[in-house]
């Protein structure tokens, strides 16, 4: 009896699925594969947990009070349940193509929708496109969890994603090849240009190479809290979604090549976020399991994945804003200007439970220009510091002992004061979400100030496919 609303899920995610005629389609699709790897997901994490911790993958929850073990590294079952799902959407994804009669000698005589599959021939640009990220994802995954099983050192790890990436930025170059980028209209004044582009060449396939090291590794180091890693993906792919509607519900973009491109994304998105809502599930306060580093390799390659081939990785930058502001903040941590412990997480209180800014303690006297930096970036609210006044013969010195970490996490609660953990959560993913919003808006409202073009208009598609 329990089971009967998930039967009645699935047998709607089956529906929607296989109803290949509707107007809807590929979207209704992939809804129902969201629905599937929910339900599928749902139903692994929880039968699979327990052999986890029989091999070792487990972890402490450092912020509960008897600190209890829990498997870690359970990402790699909504990875491998959106693996398996993207293998089964190709048909219905493409099914407008299918040749369903041939004289023989690879003639397409008769397709499914004939017009549609002549107009277009076969779309092996898009295939491909998809086919090379998905082979992307797979490399990740597998290099996520491997670095699951060995804790790879942090230098090595950082640049795998470039490797993982590499089918996508050679279908990127066999299929689109453009590396130009758009000179905001300001620059062209100041400067005088006349172009309105101008060609980074092979630089640009180092910018895509930085975005795809850029997107898992910030999501693994905005982490250390219960549905941290896999509520900003969700977060996240809502953003992009909310962006890829307003190219697909205008009807006088139909026919654009952005269109395509949004409906592609869509298309990627959605499953992605069946799969890692059932894992937010088992990871919110308090976590029943980790989602490890697997996921947060494979959900930031799944963003690399949509920015890069649908050609608006810009934008996808945009959403990444608190990322962004996290990995900057953790520069002097990350570059060792200043002492980084094995976790950055915020410290847990047993007495209130609640969650306080986690500290870095200095051993040594820290070199004078670093605790200059750090005496402005207290006066600017950006940081705690714990120092000490030292009066020698004629003058007083000030002595930094401990800061809090350069994490957005213990930032976060430095401004608002001691939080518990799904609380704290819950209000960076807000702030996340807010920031969003506002991007989104002022993608399509000050991006066509300053480029004086927005590829929302059908009239600026004529000058580039997209951003
Ligand atoms: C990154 C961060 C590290 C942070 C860690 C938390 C950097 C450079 N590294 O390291 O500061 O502490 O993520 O994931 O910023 N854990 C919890 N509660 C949670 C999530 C994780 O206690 O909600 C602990 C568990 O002990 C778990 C471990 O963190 O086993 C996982 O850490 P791991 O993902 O291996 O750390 P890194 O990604 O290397
Ligand atoms: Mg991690």
């Amino acid at each position: 009896m329990q089971q009967l609303p998930k039967i009645g899920l699935l047998a709607v995610s089956m529906a929607l699925i296989c109803h290949t005629y509707s107007p809807l389609q590929p979207i209704q699709s992939s809804i129902g594969f969201a629905v599937l790897g929910y339900l599928l997901s749902d139903y692994l994490i929880p039968a699979t947990a327990p052999y986890f911790i029989k091999i070792g993958l487990f972890g402490k929850d450092l912020s509960k009070k008897d600190k209890p073990v829990i498997p870690e590294t359970i990402g790699i079952i909504p990875a491998v349940v959106y693996l398996f799902i993207m293998f089964s959407f190709i048909p219905f994804m493409f099914f407008k193509f299918l040749v369903v009669d041939t004289s023989g000698g690879g003639s397409r005589d008769t397709g499914v929708d004939l017009e549609t599959a002549d107009s277009n021939y076969f779309p092996h640009n898009k295939l491909s496109s998809y086919l090379s990220g998905i082979l992307s994802l797979e490399s990740m995954v597998l290099l996520g969890l491997l670095d699951d099983l060995f804790d790879i050192r942090w230098r090595h790890k950082f640049f795998l994603p470039a490797i993982a990436a590499i089918p996508l930025l050679i279908v990127y170059y066999v299929d689109f090849g453009v590396t130009h980028i758009l000179i905001p209209t300001f620059i062209k004044n100041i400067f005088g240009f006349e172009a309105v582009s101008i060609d980074l060449g092979a630089l640009y396939y180092g910018y895509m190479a930085a975005v795809a090291i850029f997107c898992p590794n910030s999501i693994n180091i905005l982490a250390g809290i219960n549905g941290l890693e896999v509520g900003q993906s969700v977060v996240l792919a809502v953003l992009l979604l909310l962006n890829d509607f307003c190219y697909l519900i205008p009807a006088s973009l139909r026919s654009t090549p952005a269109y395509e491109t949004h409906l592609m994304s869509t298309c990627i998105l959605v499953p992605f976020l069946g799969v890692s809502l059932s894992l937010l599930k088992f990871n919110w306060y308090p976590a029943k399991v980790f989602v490890g580093d697997t996921f947060c390799y494979f959900s930031g390659m799944v963003f690399a994945f949509v920015g890069i081939s649908g050609h608006f990785s810009k934008t996808l930058l945009l959403f990444f804003l608190p990322q962004i502001f996290n990995f900057v903040y953790s520069i002097p941590q990350l570059f060792g200007l200043v002492e980084c412990p094995r976790h950055r997480l915020p410290r847990f209180n047993e007495e209130d439970n609640m969650m306080y800014p986690s500290h870095a303690v200095f051993k040594k006297r820290l070199p004078k220009l670093i605790e200059k930096g750090m005496l402005i970036l207290e006066a600017l609210g950006l940081l705690e510091v714990v120092k000490e006044e030292m009066k020698t013969d004629n003058k007083t010195e000030i002595i930094i002992k401990e800061c809090s970490n350069f994490t957005l996490i213990n930032l976060v609660l430095v401004w608002f004061g001691p939080m518990r953990e799904d609380r704290l959560c819950f209000v960076i993913l807000l702030l996340q979400f807010s920031i969003g919003l506002i991007s989104l808006v002022a993608r399509h409202t000050i991006a066509a100030l300053l480029f004086g073009y927005d590829n929302l208009s059908i009239f600026n598609l004529s000058i580039l496919s997209s951003n």
